[in-house]
C-alpha cells in the first residue's frame, strides 16, 4: 500500500467495488473516540468483511504492536503480547490476488516491527514467535464471501477464536468456528462477533441456500510461541 494506488481497474471497481482507502482516511477513522478504548486492549477483535489489502487491518496491527510494548516488561511478555494482540485481528477478503497481498502486507508488518522493537529488551527475534504469527495472519485472513459465508471452493469460510487458557497466562486454545455461526448464531463471546453487527442487514441471496457442513478442529491448548506447531487434538 506503499505508493497509495487505490484502483486497480475500472473492471474490478465496477464489479466489486474495489476502491482501497487512503492512508490519512485509515488513521482519521481509526482515531474516532470510541475506538481507543478496544484499541488499547491487546485482546479485543476487529474484524474487516472487506479487507481488500488490509489498509485498516495493517494500521490496526501497528497501533495493537505499539500497545503490547507499552504493557511489556520482558522480551518473553512483549512476544506473547505481539501474538495477542495479532490474534485479534481478522479479515475477510473475496479477490485471491488481495488475500495474498494482505496475508503478505500482514506479515511483514508484524516482522518489521517485532524484529525492531524487541531490541528494546536487549534480546534476539524468537522464530517460534515469527512462525506462530504466520500461523495466525493466514488462519485469521480468510478469503471467502462474507455476504454468503462461503469460500471460493463452496465451504463455509472458518474463523478461530484463540483465547487464553483461565489462569494461564502463557497458555493459549485455538477454537474453529464457521463464520455465519459468529454472525447469526451466538458464536464466542468477546470476540467477532460483537463487530459484525451490519452482517445482517447485507446478508443477501445466499442466506437460505444449503451449505456443506463444516468440519471444525479443536486444537490443544499450548504456549503462544508453540501456536505454529498447529497440534490438533485427538477426540475420542
Ligand atoms: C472498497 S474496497 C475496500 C478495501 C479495504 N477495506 C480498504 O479500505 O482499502 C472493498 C473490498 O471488498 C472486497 N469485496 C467485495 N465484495 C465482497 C464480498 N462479498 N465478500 C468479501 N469481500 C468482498 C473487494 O474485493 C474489495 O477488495
Amino acid at each position: 500500500m506503499d505508493n497509495e494506488r487505490l484502483i486497480k481497474s475500472s473492471s474490478r471497481v465496477k464489479a466489486h467495488g474495489e476502491v482501497f482507502t487512503p492512508k490519512r482516511i485509515v488513521t482519521l477513522m481509526l482515531d474516532q473516540p470510541e475506538l481507543q478504548e478496544p484499541l488499547h486492549s491487546l485482546s479485543a477483535t476487529f474484524l474487516e468483511p472487506s479487507a481488500g489489502e488490509g489498509a485498516f487491518l495493517v494500521e490496526l496491527l501497528k497501533q495493537k504492536m505499539a500497545v503490547a510494548l507499552s504493557k511489556s516488561t520482558s522480551a518473553t511478555t512483549y512476544s506473547r503480547n505481539c501474538l495477542i494482540a495479532l490474534s485479534s485481528l481478522y479479515g475477510i477478503e473475496y479477490l485471491e490476488d488481495n488475500v495474498e497481498m494482505l496475508v503478505m502486507n500482514m506479515i511483514t508488518t508484524f516482522n518489521q516491527l517485532y524484529v525492531q522493537d524487541i531490541t528494546n529488551f536487549a534480546k534476539k527475534p524468537n522464530q517460534h514467535v515469527l512462525e506462530s504469527a504466520k500461523v495466525i495472519i493466514r488462519t485469521n485472513m480468510a478469503q471467502g464471501d462474507t455476504l454468503k459465508y462461503v469460500n471460493a471452493d463452496g465451504k463455509p469460510i472458518l474463523l478461530s477464536e484463540w483465547k487464553q487458557v483461565d489462569g494461564k497466562a502463557n497458555l493459549v486454545q485455538r477454537t474453529e468456528y464457521t463464520f455465519e455461526s459468529i454472525v447469526n448464531e451466538s458464536g464466542p463471546t468477546n470476540t467477532v462477533a460483537g463487530e459484525t453487527e451490519e452482517m445482517d442487514l447485507f446478508a443477501g441471496s445466499g442466506f437460505f441456500e444449503e451449505k456443506p457442513k463444516a468440519k471444525l478442529h479443536r486444537y490443544k491448548a499450548c504456549r503462544w510461541t508453540d501456536i505454529y506447531k498447529q497440534e490438533i487434538e485427538n477426540l475420542p
